[in-house]
């Protein structure tokens, strides 16, 4: 099945009013739209007569060693989506050799989702996506728990110091989850009584000298996912950051910024090799991989695609979104003369209304 005929299986099997959840964006969606339209802009310039029969798609990533370039970018609430919920997207993605990033909003604990991916492989890579909270002990709590069910990293999310106004979920009264769904891993938190769940934290006021106390409140290594501007590219790095993800949240935060991708030339200009640089928003084929890989992402993560193929088949949905896509993109690099990632080059991207 491609990709797309997954996301139209996926819109057929789910309530319109958790379709809309998902494929939706904030505000007039213009950002939404963006990010797709912005990979038809560029163009690969094949090298030609220095391939190889075999290719070498692996990539090392911060406390996922020969994962595939392309990871599984956190996204909320996918029992939601199906009724095994994460642990089939973390079968899913540790079968394929892909880092899950499941994280803070997620309708399963992290210790049964990193349990869930062991089944799977047994090595996986798992990482936790983390809003930090405005009370560090809340965070730290998080942390921990994290790292003692076995994540190899963390992802800290720092575009959303308020929450995005998501205009088909304002429009179908979607505000809350369902009952018999919650947030699991905001159980059981300091400064709440027992049992009970803290709202998941968003906060105008978190400053990089917050973010640069969680690489001190742990060994693992810690990601910053939502940079656009290449000076904060340069702060997370001076603050401790082991990797930079690139990110306009899918298109759901604010909705004039630019897509993801073309913000991504000037963030791996800004970084300089120091640290791996990731990408998401908008990949949905082999190609858009290889690009974002030429303009100088280690990897990239996809959002939504996965949630389609959760909602459209489970587990093995799921699996067949990342076996697609690593697919398309080991078939992209060989019909661009490539041995292994670093074969794809910025000299190989060319973009509409420059030299195509
Ligand atoms: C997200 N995203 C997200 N990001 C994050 O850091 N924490 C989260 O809880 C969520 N939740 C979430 C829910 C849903 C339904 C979507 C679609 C997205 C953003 C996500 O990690 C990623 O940045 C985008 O989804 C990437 O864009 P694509 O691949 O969906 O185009």
């Amino acid at each position: 099945m491609t990709l797309r005929a997954l996301h139209d299986a996926a819109r057929e099997a789910l309530d319109p009013v958790r379709y809309d959840y998902v494929a939706g964006g904030a505000g007039e969606e213009r950002v939404l739209a963006a990010n797709e339209q912005a990979f038809e802009s560029y163009r690969l310039l094949p090298r030609v007569l220095c391939g190889s029969e075999t290719r070498d798609t692996a990539v090392d990533l911060p406390g996922a060693r020969q994962a595939a370039p392309v990871i599984v970018a956190p996204t909320a609430f996918h029992r939601l989506m199906h009724p095994d919920g994460e642990r089939a997207t973390a079968r899913a993605a540790a079968a394929e050799g892909a880092v899950l990033v499941t994280g803070t909003a997620a309708t399963t604990a992290v210790d049964a989702v990193v349990a869930a991916a062991r089944e799977a492989a047994p090595d996986p890579a798992v990482w936790f996506q983390l809003y930090p909270h405005p009370r560090r002990e809340v965070t730290e709590a998080l942390v921990l728990r994290a790292e003692a069910a076995g994540c190899t990293a963390l992802v800290v999310t720092v575009d959303s110091p308020v929450f995005g106004r998501h205009t088909r979920d304002l429009r179908n009264g979607f505000t809350d989850l369902p009952p018999g769904y919650a947030a699991e891993n905001m159980r059981d938190l300091p400064g709440a009584p027992p049992g009970s769940l803290t709202d998941i934290p968003m906060s105008p006021a978190l400053s990089w000298r917050d973010f640069a106390g969680i690489p001190r409140m742990t060994a693992l290594p810690v990601l910053v996912k939502g940079v656009l501007h290449p000076a904060d590219a340069r702060l997370a790095v001076e603050h401790g950051a082991s990797g930079v993800i690139v990110s306009n949240h899918g298109g759901r935060q604010c909705d004039a910024v630019p897509a993801a991708v073309d913000c991504l030339p000037a963030v791996v200009g800004a970084v300089a090799g120091r640290v791996p640089v990731l990408l998401d928003g908008g990949v949905r084929r082999g190609s858009d991989v290889a690009v974002a890989l030429a303009l100088g992402a280690a990897a990239v993560g996809v959002g939504r695609p996965v949630v389609w193929g959760l909602a459209a088949g489970g587990e093995a949905g799921a699996r067949t979104v990342l076996a697609t896509l690593r697919d398309e993109y080991d078939h992209t690099l060989a019909l661009c003369g490539g041995r292994r990632n670093a074969d794809l080059t910025q000299d190989m991207v060319v973009r509409k209304g420059g030299t195509w």
